[in-house]
């Protein structure tokens, strides 16, 4: 064998055993868990033969603890860039067959090479996380690697995508870097999130919890709302990843892709002029309104466990990709509350940061009222979402379905928060506050004076109603554009999207607005 043979032989098996990761024996282990290597993973995620792996050859460099003896392949982590879709992203997977796939300084620096080509390149960045956090044995380095991440995930914050996989644990400060991304995706049953784990808990607090109650996916997706997406499979995670993707630019300078479209533009639904029940009290199901609408009756649902009493989502008009917020009904009266309205603050924003327009469905009776409320700070919780509306510049179209009251009213992309075209159906009710509210403060005292109190309510609620409960007082000022059938809907949201096709509308040149958080 010639020298220059055996270098090439030698690079063959160099390659193979970084490929091999944590050997034979803990990638079996892996599996028997359920759960993929983080190869296995790429290559599911990947273009057949598009990843362009890149430093595969990075060691550690700890001698603590006897670290200098320890040969970690890829140090933990695999990194590269590929094609989804014949789109271009950039990737982690990080490799829990070799030391936990524990973070060290040499493993952060590598998923910060692929985090600088992303921004440079103009492409999104997806990680898929599976390690038992910060490498325990370098300390305050694998410190330092975790805050250079995070700050990359700041820098990169609107400007390209971000996606965070949830594939194994993700423990202490290392949740930081999915909570800082744009969406965050667990695995029912073989992941967990949390900030301190369960023997933590256990001596702090003397509280007994497991891993999975402590912060499994049905957690963050039900409780905190912390993951946006979960999954009983890694297959359904990575095409969930993929799906999602598709609804999304590369970056903040470009436009979603568009898709074909052979759903009728003018489809008309007669089903949506019978949808809303004669009686204001009874419910009806807004994802019904949404498939009618949207192009085939396709939903990409967001958070779909979490707040239910707003519906937020991406879906396709005409092919365009359009970000949907959407009052439920069926779901506490649809009301906006503190979970809710944070909820659909952050979509609004990620739609506006990447240029995707927002169609707004209202059907709301206010916020929640109590102690409960206003003790976990609704006021600013309900003000960013206001906020986010107020602040966008992507096009904006609105549709009152039936209630929009008071506060909740300005809230959902009204016609002063710079909305572009505001309809509402015939059922629309666009006022301050209901009719038996109104009553109430307007006439008590009178109220009070008469034989019969509950009778002159009743007649001064029928005549608030009557007056404002109905679209045409905002129709009047202009704050609505049109009164439209509500089976015209789907081609009066296509034709208002195509006429805000090159809406261009700045905010004041600022640092940056200081959002209540
Ligand atoms: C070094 C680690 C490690 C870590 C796991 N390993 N976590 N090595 N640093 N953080 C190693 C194990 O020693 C073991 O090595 C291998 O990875 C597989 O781990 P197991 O424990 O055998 O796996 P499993 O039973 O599945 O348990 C997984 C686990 C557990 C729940 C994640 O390993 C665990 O509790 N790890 C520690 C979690 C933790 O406290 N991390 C530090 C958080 S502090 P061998 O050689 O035996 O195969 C932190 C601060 C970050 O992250 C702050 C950032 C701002």
């Amino acid at each position: 064998m010639s020298i220059q043979q055996e270098k090439i032989s030698a690079l063959v098996e160099r390659r193979g055993k970084v490929r091999l990761g944590g050997g034979e024996k803990a990638i079996a282990k892996q599996h028997e868990k359920g759960k993929y290597t983080a190869r296995e993973r790429l290559s599911m995620l990947l273009d057949e033969g598009s990843f362009e792996e890149m430093d595969m050859f990075v060691e550690h460099r700890c001698t603590n603890f006897g670290m200098e003896k320890k040969y970690i392949p890829g140090d933990g982590v695999v990194t590269g860039s590929g094609t989804i879709d014949g789109r271009l992203v950039y990737v982690f997977a990080q490799d829990f067959t070799v030391t936990g796939g524990s973070l060290s300084e040499m493993m952060a620096k590598k998923i910060c090479k692929v985090m600088d080509m992303a921004m440079t390149m103009g492409a999104p960045v997806i990680g898929l996380n599976d390690s038992g956090g910060a490498r325990i044995q370098e300390g305050v380095n694998a410190l330092g690697g975790y805050a250079e991440i995070f700050e990359r995930n700041i820098l990169a914050s609107g400007v390209v995508p971000q996606i965070s996989g949830i594939f194994g644990p993700c423990a202490g400060g290392a949740v930081y870097s999915p909570a800082l991304t744009d969406f965050t995706l667990m695995m029912e049953g073989t992941s967990n999130m949390f900030l301190t784990g369960p023997k933590v808990v256990k001596t702090v607090l003397g509280e007994d919890v497991t891993a999975e109650d402590l912060g499994g996916a049905s957690v963050h997706s039900t409780k905190s709302g912390v993951t946006h997406f979960t999954t009983p499979t890694e297959e359904e995670a990575i095409a969930t990843i993929k799906k999602l993707l598709s609804y999304i630019p590369q970056n903040n300078m470009e436009e979603a892709p568009m898709t074909a479209c052979n759903d009728p533009i003018d489809r008309a639904d007669d089903a949506l002029n019978e949808i809303i029940p004669d009686n204001p009290n009874q419910a009806y199901d807004m994802y019904e309104v949404i498939r009618a609408l949207v192009d085939n009756g396709e939903f990409f649902e967001i958070q779909e466990n979490y707040a239910k009493n707003i519906i937020i989502g991406f879906a396709h008009f005409n092919g365009q990709s359009v970000g949907v917020v959407a009052n439920q009904p069926k779901f506490m009266a649809g009301v906006l509350d503190c979970n809710s309205s944070r909820k659909a603050a952050r979509f609004v924003r990620f739609c506006d940061a990447f240029n995707i327009p927002l169609v707004t469905l209202v059907d709301v009776p206010g916020f929640l009222p109590g102690t409960g409320q206003e003790y976990n700070a609704v006021i600013l919780h309900g003000a960013k979402l206001l906020y986010a509306y107020g602040e966008a510049t992507v096009p904006k179209v609105t549709v009152t379905l039936r209630k929009s009251y008071g506060g909740s009213h300005i809230v959902m992309s009204c016609k002063q928060l710079r909305g572009d075209l505001n309809y509402a159906w015939p059922s629309a009710e666009i006022a301050v506050m209901g009719g038996a509210g109104a009553a109430g403060v307007l006439y008590a005292k009178e109220a009070a004076e008469q034989t019969d109190p509950k009778a002159f309510l009743a007649e001064k609620e029928a005549e608030y109603t009557k007056l404002f409960a109905n679209p045409y007082v905002a129709a009047k000022y202009g704050y609505i554009e049109d009164v439209i059938e509500p089976r015209n809907t789907r081609f009066r949201i296509i034709r208002a999207l195509a006429q805000l096709r090159n809406k261009k509308q700045n905010v004041p040149a600022k640092k940056h607005g200081n959002i209540p958080l």
